[in-house]
């Protein structure tokens, strides 16, 4: 009992710090287990860069903290979330500004009511260890990814050893025979150019692991057994836990939106059949090269299917807004509905969803697999291609459509997936996946002990 500092209710025993990433694919995970960690009774501070800046109107429930983050505003404009990413962790740990210390400094004096357990950071934000070391604050890692492309990132100096990297164009199709099923074109690291960059980045990112008290990982033991068992043997740190999928532990996904969501949609997939809608979208950062768009718009238009697309305004590279081609609107009146961003999770678990045209980022990929839908991939960089690799080589719940985007190629892809005994037996092995999802998710499932466990762990800390 008891009130707190904040004037809540019921005292909260101890606080966690979260720091997401600020981009919409980790944003959402990390919210997602911030809303499970309050949920057991944890007191959250969300801390949130400039960029990217989230709102707190829209979750009363956290306390926010906004960190200065040091990116120029060139760099936040050009989108390049590489760059961006170098110049956030450059600028919060700046030796003259030391900022982001700065920040937990004040948080740490500010809360000793509800004293702060740990933080719990996104695992590409390379500033935190030194900072929350220096202030005597335990670090817990969230990875937002799977955990194959983690034990890619494990395996790396193997992979440069054995001679798979740097990529070689001849050897792209070759089996990783110790990374089963990836080939080199599937590895993380085929996408990045210097090879210098990405071996520092990535040893500091294994050595935060390494220094922290656990590492989360948004995934499911049924899902990727060998590749946990894998990163359980060779970590040495107390706890690797695997309670994903995270949006399903939480109520509250809408609100860790950056784009408004059109809700319209879901009163629109009302009207359609069961399982007849080809849901299209490519994430929050991929795009499309303004002949691509075209060929993906007529695509959709040729292939007779109903369809429900997602064009963010930034979704062409080069044009001010998306251009559609003559003829577009006429051609799919009625069969066809093209959105700025949708409410994802509520699509893929509408009933009229039978398929997802994706790019394969790790959220959408379980978003997908949780709601027993089948895929056809279209993977652009970073894990995108592994995942692909999965959903259609372990799973067998989704196929690439590979090489040059091209209409006539992609009504044949449509055609497979949505009427095609191929595409049936996918949806079949999506259907079997989404029980597996449901049974991690039943009381006493692995999702309840490894939040268990973390609760426990943060109490003990
Ligand atoms: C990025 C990388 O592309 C991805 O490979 C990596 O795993 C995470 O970071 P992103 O491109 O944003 O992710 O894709 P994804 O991981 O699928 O996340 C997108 C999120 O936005 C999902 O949670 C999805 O539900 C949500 N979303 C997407 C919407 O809410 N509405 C939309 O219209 C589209």
């Amino acid at each position: 009992g008891g009130g707190d500092a904040g004037g809540r209710k019921s005292r909260r025993p101890r606080r966690v710090l979260v720091f997401p990433l600020p981009f919409q694919g980790h944003i959402n995970p990390m919210l997602q287990l911030a809303d499970t960690l309050h949920a057991r009774g944890l007191a959250v501070t969300v801390l949130h860069t400039h960029f990217n800046a989230l709102d707190p109107a829209r979750r009363p429930e956290f306390r926010f903290v906004p960190v200065p983050d040091g990116v120029p505003a060139g760099v936040a404009a050009s989108g390049d979330a590489i760059d961006i990413l170098h110049a956030m962790n450059a600028g919060m740990e700046a030796e003259e500004s030391a900022a982001l210390r700065g920040v937990l400094e004040s948080v740490l004096a500010d809360e000793e009511k509800t004293p702060a357990a740990c933080i719990v950071f996104d695992a590409n934000l390379l500033a935190v260890p030194r900072a929350a070391a220096a202030v005597g604050l335990k670090t817990v890692v969230l990875r937002t990814a799977s955990a194959a492309c983690f034990g890619c990132f494990m395996a790396y100096p193997m992979l440069h050893q054995k001679g798979y990297l740097p990529p070689q164009e001849s050897k792209m199709y070759m089996p990783v025979k110790e990374l089963p099923p990836l080939r080199v074109r599937d590895l993380f690291y085929s996408s990045w150019s210097d090879q210098e960059k990405m071996r520092n980045l990535l040893a500091r990112a294994m050595e935060a692991v390494n220094n922290s008290s656990g590492l989360v990982i948004n995934t499911f033991d049924a899902l990727e057994p060998a590749e946990l068992e894998r990163i359980r043997d060779e970590l040495r740190i107390p706890m690797v836990l695997a309670p994903g999928p995270l949006h399903k532990l939480s109520s509250k996904n809408t609100a860790s939106s950056l784009l408004d969501e059109d809700c319209d949609c879901i009163k629109w997939l009302d009207k359609q059949p069961p399982k007849s809608v080809l849901y299209v979208s490519f994430g929050s950062l991929a795009s499309l090269d303004p002949n691509e768009f075209l060929e993906v718009a007529w695509g959709l238009a040729t292939s007779g299917h109903p369809f429900l697309w997602v064009v963010r305004p930034d979704s062409v590279r080069g044009l001010d807004g998306p251009g559609f081609p003559n003829g577009f609107e006429a051609a799919v009146e009625g069969r066809g509905k093209v959105i700025r961003w949708a409410p994802q999770q509520e699509v893929l678990a509408h009933r009229a969803v039978g398929g997802f045209w994706t790019h394969n980022g790790w959220n959408s990929t379980l978003e997908s697999i949780s709601e027993g839908v089948p895929m056809i991939c279209r993977p652009q960089f970073a894990d995108q291609m592994m995942n692909t690799r999965y959903v259609e080589k372990t799973w067998g719940v989704g196929f690439e459509l590979e090489g040059e985007l091209e209409r006539g190629k992609i009504e044949k892809a449509i055609r497979k997936l949505m009427e095609e005994r191929e595409g049936a037996e996918m949806r079949e092995r999506a259907m079997e996946l989404k029980m597996k999802v449901a049974d991690c998710l039943k009381p006493g499932g692995s999702s309840e002990i490894a939040i268990d466990k973390l609760v426990r762990h943060i109490l003990s800390l």
